[in-house]
């Protein structure tokens, strides 16, 4: 009897850890972040890690929200990301002028920033 007891509760443990390893184990994957929100596209994260480092060199304005989007040069049109010479400049590779093009999930975030409003945050 007691030895009855024990392996049922052996097979117990190892059925809650089969369904543990199944749920979580599986269930991992649904947990990673997707890309959208990964590099959530608001105008600090894009400041970070894209504009800061990869145009303030030759463009200062880029740190701050409101002259970025009143330079002349930069034309963002929110709303609208194909009117944006910024965005244009990006998609086709001239920008940054020297060094490694944006990855396409950098392009993305600032292409709905710009599509959202290119609000400041
Ligand atoms: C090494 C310097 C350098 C870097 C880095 C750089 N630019 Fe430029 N950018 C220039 C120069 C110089 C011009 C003037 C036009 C030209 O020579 O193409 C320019 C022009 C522009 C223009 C306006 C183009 C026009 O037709 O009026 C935009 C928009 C622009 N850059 C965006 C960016 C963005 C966004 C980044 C970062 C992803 C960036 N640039 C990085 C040097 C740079």
């Amino acid at each position: 009897m007691k030895k009855g007891v024990s392996v049922s509760f052996l097979a117990k443990t190892i059925c809650i850890s089969i369904l543990f390893i199944i749920f979580f184990g599986c269930g991992s994957e649904n947990l990673q972040l997707p890309a959208d929100v990964a590099f959530p596209p608001t105008f600090t994260n894009i400041r970070n890690r894209i504009l800061i480092p990869r145009c303030a060199n030759c463009h200062s304005g880029v740190v701050s929200h409101k002259v970025l989007l009143a330079t002349e040069k930069m034309a963002i049109v929110p709303g609208n990301s194909a009117e944006s010479t910024l965005y244009q400049k990006i998609e086709s590779g001239e920008m940054p002028k020297y060094g490694q093009k944006l990855t396409d999930e950098e392009m993305e975030a600032i292409k709905s920033w710009i599509e959202n409003g290119a609000k400041n945050d």
